[in-house]
């Protein structure tokens, strides 16, 4: 049964809340812990669906997969039978183009459904498959499975064209073990990149430079075990700044590295939120009408497009004419149509949103796009006054945790229910009126 949000806008969220492990660094260290044949220990897994399919994929060829609680598996690489992923245990993800390099990295072979995931635009595998090559793997795409394969793997000198979170994810896997060296030239720098490297260190790899836009690899024969902790969630932890920012409330983001997100701190505190940085955390807190500003998505620690969405629709709201220049993926501004029946005023003009800042949004029925959008919606009604409901939620659910949970403990009046459960519906508006 599918499930929508209904929420009850205009209250300022107060309170604590604690971020959940990385969706994305989560996605290349469950494929990287299939590459040594003993036992690994994640902790701190977000329990998300994106999560939970690439966890069934990987038991899917064999893996030995313990759910140990919510956030901590354990898995054993040593029992795969298969490096056959298909169309069904990963058309929902992106990230199962990780398995690729996994597979390829440590049985020289790997056949791939090409990968699903969100749709932000085109996304092109290119730098993957031309690092695969280079590394001495043949490549093919056959009725839909990207198929690779090699006598060995050697290391080599790639220069990605584009700084590819996941190419760059893909080529540490796929060369760990290669012969030889492998330097990658124009690495992606995420925090999640650095996540992976450091799980590979841990399990034995020797990969320096993860951070930098060059990366060194020496080949190793074998990985071992370990345990280990994912980073906290950039993004969820951006959303929630932004949720307390918009809501004019006043929230400790529990459980961050604040150095990951000080690209949109700086942009907040710009636009004159108060955000103050502890160790581990970070108190947002907004009285005050914000100002407009520009944005530009760029790699890290430029601005994140997974973002985007979320900081438009603050900007939504804040004095002044704003732009938000997309630079990464051309069809992230989806959300704007439903942002506009919520009374925005948005021109999206190619890749750039000009935001013409309004007083405030009136609740509606809309639709998530995609993940990030999808929340940013949430943002949106969280602010409006009177009702949204939002459908498509399952969206919101590959990336966010507990998001209603998580934002009802701030006060919020958000609820899951049933589409087209009138009664459900009415039953809400009684609670909260
Ligand atoms: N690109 C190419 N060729 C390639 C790979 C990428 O041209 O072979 C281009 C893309 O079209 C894009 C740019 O390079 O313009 C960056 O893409 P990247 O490869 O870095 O993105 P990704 O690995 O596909 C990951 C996240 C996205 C996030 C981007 C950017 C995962 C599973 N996904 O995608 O996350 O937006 O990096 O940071 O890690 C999300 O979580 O909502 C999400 C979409």
């Amino acid at each position: 049964m599918e499930n929508q949000y209904i929420i009850k806008g205009g209250i300022p969220l107060r309170g604590e809340v604690t971020i959940s492990g990385a969706k994305n660094a989560a996605l290349g260290i469950l494929a990287a812990a299939i590459m040594t044949n003993d036992t690994v220990v994640i902790d701190n897994l977000p329990d998300v669906r994106d999560i939970n399919v690439i966890l069934e994929a990987i038991q899917g060829i064999g893996a030995i997969v313990e759910r140990i609680d919510a956030h901590t598996v354990k898995i054993n690489g040593s029992t795969i039978t298969d490096v056959t992923i298909d169309y069904d245990s990963v058309r929902k993800i992106r990230g199962s183009y990780y398995l690729l390099g996994a597979l390829l990295g440590k049985y020289n072979k790997a056949n791939v459904s090409l990968p699903g995931g969100c749709d932000i635009g085109s996304r092109p595998i290119d730098q993957h498959l031309k690092a695969f090559r280079a590394l001495g793997a043949t490549v093919n795409i056959e009725y839909g499975m990207i198929n690779a394969s090699a006598e060995k793997l050697t290391g080599n000198h790639i220069y990605l064209d584009v700084a590819s979170v996941g190419a760059t994810i893909n080529i540490m896997l796929a060369s760990c073990m290669a012969d030889g060296r492998t330097v990658i030239e124009n690495a992606a720098k995420e925090p999640h990149v650095v996540d992976v490297a450091n799980f590979l260190n841990s399990m034995g790899a020797n990969i320096k430079g993860a951070g930098t836009d060059k990366i060194r690899i020496s080949g190793v024969t074998k990985l071992h075990s370990s345990e280990y902790s994912i980073i906290p969630d950039q993004i969820e932890a951006g959303t929630f700044m932004i949720a307390a920012a918009a809501t004019k409330g006043d929230v400790l983001i529990k459980n961050v590295i604040p150095r990951h997100l000080e690209c949109i701190s700086v942009k907040l505190t710009e636009i004159g939120v108060n955000v103050e940085e502890f160790d581990d955390a970070v108190l947002v807190s907004c009285k005050n009408r914000l100002f407009h500003t520009q944005i530009k998505t760029l790699p890290y620690p430029g601005f994140p497009t997974d973002m985007q969405p979320q900081i438009a629709t603050l900007l939504a709201l804040s004095d002044g004419t704003s732009t938000v220049t997309e630079s990464l993926f051309e069809n992230r501004f989806k959300y704007v149509d439903e942002l506009s029946r919520m009374g925005a005023s948005i021109k999206v003009e190619g890749n750039i949103a000009i935001i013409e800042g309004v007083e405030g949004l009136t609740g509606a029925s809309i639709s998530a796009p995609d993940l990030r959008a999808g929340a940013a919606l949430v943002v949106a009604g969280l602010v409006a006054d009177g009702y949204t409901t939002i459908d498509s939620i399952r969206y919101i659910e590959r990336g966010y945790e507990n998001f209603e949970e998580k934002m009802a403990s701030l006060g919020a009046s958000i609820e899951k229910i049933p589409v087209d459960d009138e009664r459900a519906v009415q039953k809400f508006k009684l609670k909260v009126s």
